[in-house]
């Protein structure tokens, strides 16, 4: 027998292509180990799995005892559900009737209504509860609907509304008066825009400012000026954040092209610094420091709340600390540092995350609430990461335009805004502001531990989030206790509860009030009654099993779904 012997060219060869290969193994595999765990972590994985996930519903029986409960359990939360049905159709005709008609033809609306819950139960839930798509009128901290009902404002318009919605109604009359004799004309500025940079100049503490419509337009503006000026392709964002919907900062689920020059790594994690440290195709990191009330976590929509498993606590020590070392290695590795503020921007203090936290960012974008009442994008940064041309290199620009982005309504309803920025109205709501909340917070939490109930509120400033401590499959439920309660959540339900900064302790108090009636309703009409020995495992293995079934059975077997109760 002989036994082949590689000829020595081959072995070299071979040596040279481990050689080759091996620093790029290494920092694939360093980049694996900043990922976050979760599979939100890993947006490619979880889009191709989205796409298996097979439609199933709950019928009229399963509906109420898909967790394995009791004949006389599903008969108390259905006695609740028909009595919640009942008041949703007697209080809310005239919004119903109308939301019913629009949803017709507003895709949008369409897309809100079918994620308001877990699929399962969504149009069971959607036709007996229908949610209102419209309001007539605000006030104070107040918003009426077709009917005539008021509600607490808990959504501030996506967090527009930092100063209370009466303070946008008068900044957009004032600065309709200012706009008025120019009107929409485009192209050529309002003389208020000088007014407005300098304002924000002061504000962000960088050294020039551009203007977009939107807050997903600032921040692709940011991204490709930070690509351009380091010659790099790469973006980092952290795992959960939410940027807009610009393709490069929505790398998973919802965006059907893959955005193949983003990495998604885990924040406040030593993994993402050494890959920071180590790699040189990193253009730019992008900080949504709203992250810091649940770090990794995605945007906590009621749609995903299969079991209890959402968690926040804000640490703000732990959060600065973060930022500070992030903000050293982009320093040393020349790697552009932006703070997306288009929602923290202007609530967690006057000079936003950057202020709050003490660590200034290179680029900075804002939005929302600093359009004062209409829709705009603003990116603030760095003069030579703001340059769109090189000097030496005239074909080689970094294009942006928008037609209407500086249009003659919106600057001066800026400027409006960063003027009563300094008046004493606005200058007193952020006094105080962090105890303020914090104090309504652990107010709330002890009127629930008082109650034994199994709800809590995390809060970050006025940005609250409502967390479970008991596994239910029904958990999503509250929102529509609250609705029924007089509180007007956002879409997402009662993941992201934002408070305008007007409200006063008394609104507060009567907030409370509701939310603890709501609590105990829900839990009165047996939602939160679970199989002894029920665990946010048990659900899951449970939910997984369904869809198991669904995708290969196409239905499930009798019985099927039911979590086991077993520990
Ligand atoms: C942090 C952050 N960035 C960007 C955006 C996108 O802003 P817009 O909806 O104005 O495009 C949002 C919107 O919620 C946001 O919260």
């Amino acid at each position: 027998m002989t036994i082949a012997i590689p000829s020595l060219p081959l072995i070299a060869l071979g040596g040279a292509a481990f050689v080759a290969l091996f620093p790029r193994l290494k920092r694939r595999l360093e980049l694996s180990r900043a990922k976050h765990r979760s599979l939100a972590g890993h947006p490619r994985i979880a889009r191709r799995l989205a796409s298996f996930l097979p439609f199933y519903e709950y019928d009229d029986a399963r509906f109420f005892d898909c967790d394995g409960a009791s004949p006389e359990i599903a008969a108390q939360r259905r006695a609740g559900f028909t009595r919640l049905a009942e008041i949703y159709r007697e209080r809310f005709p005239e919004t119903n009737r109308l939301s019913a008609e629009a949803a017709k033809s507003i895709s949008d609306l369409q897309f809100t209504e079918r994620y308001r819950t877990p699929f399962q139960f969504n149009r069971y839930v959607a036709q007996r509860l229908p949610s209102g798509a419209f309001l007539a009128a605000s006030s104070g901290v107040t918003l009426t609907d077709l009917d005539g009902n008021i509600f607490y404002d808990l959504a501030a318009s996506y967090g527009v509304n930092v100063f209370g919605n009466d303070f946008y109604k008068e900044t957009i009359a004032e600065s309709e008066a200012d706009a008025r004799a120019l009107g929409p004309v485009l192209g050529p500025y309002h003389p208020a825009i000088v007014d407005v940079v300098r304002r924000l100049k002061e504000i962000s503490g960088q050294d020039e400012i551009s203007f977009h419509m939107s807050g997903t337009e600032a921040v692709m503006q940011a991204v490709r000026l930070a690509r351009y000026h380091t010659r790099r392709p790469r973006l980092l964002r952290f795992c959960g954040a939410y940027h807009g919907w610009w393709g490069d900062v929505q790398p998973g689920i919802g965006n059907p092209a893959p955005a193949h020059d983003t990495f998604t790594l885990s924040e406040m994690s030593p993994e993402t610094l050494h890959v920071l440290r180590t790699r040189s195709d990193i253009a730019c990191v992008l900080v949504n420091p709203l992250q810091a009330l649940a770090p990794n976590a995605p945007a906590p929509a009621d749609s995903s709340l299969v079991d209890r498993s959402r968690r926040a606590h804000f640490d703000r020590a732990a959060y600065t600390q973060w930022l500070k070392e992030l903000r050293a290695i982009c320093t040393e590795r020349g790697i552009v540092l932006i703070f997306d503020e288009v929602l923290v921007g202007f609530r967690l203090a006057r000079g936003g995350a950057q202020e709050y936290f003490g660590v200034k960012a290179d680029l900075v974008t804002y939005g929302k609430t600093l359009g004062g009442g209409f829709p705009v994008g603003v990116l603030c940064g760095r003069g030579d990461l703001m340059r769109r041309y090189r000097e030496d290199r005239p074909g080689d620009i970094c294009f942006a335009r928008g037609t209407f982005n500086s249009h003659p309504y919106v600057i001066c309803a800026m400027r409006r805004f960063l003027q009563r920025l300094d008046e004493p109205f606005c200058r007193d709501l952020y006094r105080d502001l962090d105890r303020i909340w914090d104090e309504r917070a652990q107010s709330l939490n002890a009127r629930f531990e008082a109650e034994n109930m199994p709800v809590r509120v995390a809060n970050m400033s006025s940005i609250m989030m409502v967390c479970y401590s008991e596994p239910s499959r029904y958990n999503w439920m509250l929102q529509y206790y609250l609705r029924a309660e007089g509180l007007a959540l956002p879409w997402t339900g009662t993941g992201r509860l934002i408070f305008s900064l007007n409200y006063t302790d008394a609104d507060f108090a009567a907030v409370a009030e509701r939310f603890v009636a709501a609590a105990k309703t829900m839990r009165e009409d047996g939602w939160q009654l679970a199989p002894a020995g029920l665990t946010n495992k048990a659900i899951r293995r449970g939910v997984l099993q369904e869809m198991l079934r669904h995708r290969l059975f196409g239905k499930p077997a009798a019985g099927a779904g039911s979590d086991s109760a077993a520990p």
